[in-house]
């Protein structure tokens, strides 16, 4: 099976950045497409600042660091990404673009065997296999935020993704980043969304409600159930407006309540509270 060895990313936020710097560390050249020179300044230096700390944790060493940053190129031009063996999007998760994004992708990428790959959390790959001619080179391929930390990958292939395409995927998220993988139906959240965006939603309710403070909430389930965070200080973490976005999409697809983002997270995002990234949340970061 042929290794991935030019990986494109489009999108260089918190999710297009680490999996950029995931696969610049494991060796791979690696080209970020972002929207804007001021975004693509701004996505390198997070993830140099993110190398920075895995040299002052012991995990990197200054040269390995140097050698990574030497094998990442940010650009604003989606055609620099035309020799590369494989795609992975991670824009906002907002269907129209993404199809259209795919549609260009398609037309750019020049390999015929590439890959196409998106890390949406909600959007049905068989939307954006549908805007390529090639479907069966599209899977999705989820990452968990902070993707330098956190082990796993979600594989979703569409109906129409072929099997060599899956274990292509597979092999480069195992063998190549150090990855673990589970694989998942082409349905709204896949596995882990469809289990933890209800939690969170239910517990942006209990703060909405009044049952409980944030920091309460969270202080419960950390010392409780010896959760990492707390269920609001991950919803600032994974971004309120993508949060209510997934929600959005696990609605349209169920319709079921307890996928409907509460009128307070709606809120919060028509203010620009989107958590830690905007610096204020159910927290404040600044
Ligand atoms: N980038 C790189 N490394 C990071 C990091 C980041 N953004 N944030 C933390 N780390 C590293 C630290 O350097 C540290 O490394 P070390 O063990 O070598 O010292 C390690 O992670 C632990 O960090 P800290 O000691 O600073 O802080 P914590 O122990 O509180 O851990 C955390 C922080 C890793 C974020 C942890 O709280 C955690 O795992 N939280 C849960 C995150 C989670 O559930 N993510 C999934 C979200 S859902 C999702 O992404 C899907 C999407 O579709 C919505």
């Amino acid at each position: 099976m042929t290794k991935i060895e030019r990986l494109g990313v489009v999108g260089g936020g918190q999710m297009g950045g680490g999996i950029a710097e995931v696969g610049a560390r494991a060796g791979l050249d690696v080209v970020v497409c972002e929207v804007n020179e001021d975004a693509a300044t701004a996505g390198r230096a997070r993830l140099s600042k993110s190398l920075d700390r895995a040299v002052q944790n012991g995990k990197l060493t200054e040269a390995d660091r140097d050698a990574a940053l030497e094998r990442l190129r940010f650009t604003t031009s989606l055609s620099d990404l035309a020799d590369r063996s494989m795609v992975i999007e991670a824009i906002a998760e907002d269907e129209q673009l993404k199809t259209k994004l795919f549609a260009d992708l398609d037309e750019v990428v020049s390999d015929p065997d590439a890959i196409l790959a998106s890390n949406t959390s909600s959007i049905p790959i068989a939307k954006l296999a549908g805007a390529t001619g090639r479907p069966q080179q599209v899977l999705g391929v989820h990452f968990f935020n902070p993707v330098p930390v956190l082990k796993l990958v979600e594989l979703v292939p569409s109906l129409l993704t072929s099997e060599e395409t899956v274990e292509r995927a597979a092999a480069f998220a195992t063998e190549q980043l150090g990855k673990e993988t589970i694989r998942a139906k082409d349905r709204s959240g896949f596995v882990v969304n469809a289990l933890l965006v209800p939690y969170l939603l239910s517990a942006i309710r209990m703060v909405e409600g009044g049952f409980a403070s944030a920091e309460d909430v969270d202080k419960g389930m950390v010392l409780g159930c010896a959760h990492p965070m707390g269920p609001l200080r991950l919803s600032d973490l994974v971004g309120l407006d993508t949060l209510k976005a997934i929600a959005d999409s696990m609605f349209e697809e169920y319709g079921d309540p307890n996928y409907a983002a509460p009128p307070l997270l709606r809120r919060m995002v028509d203010a620009g509270l989107k958590g830690k990234k905007s610096g204020k949340g159910f927290y404040d970061y600044n």
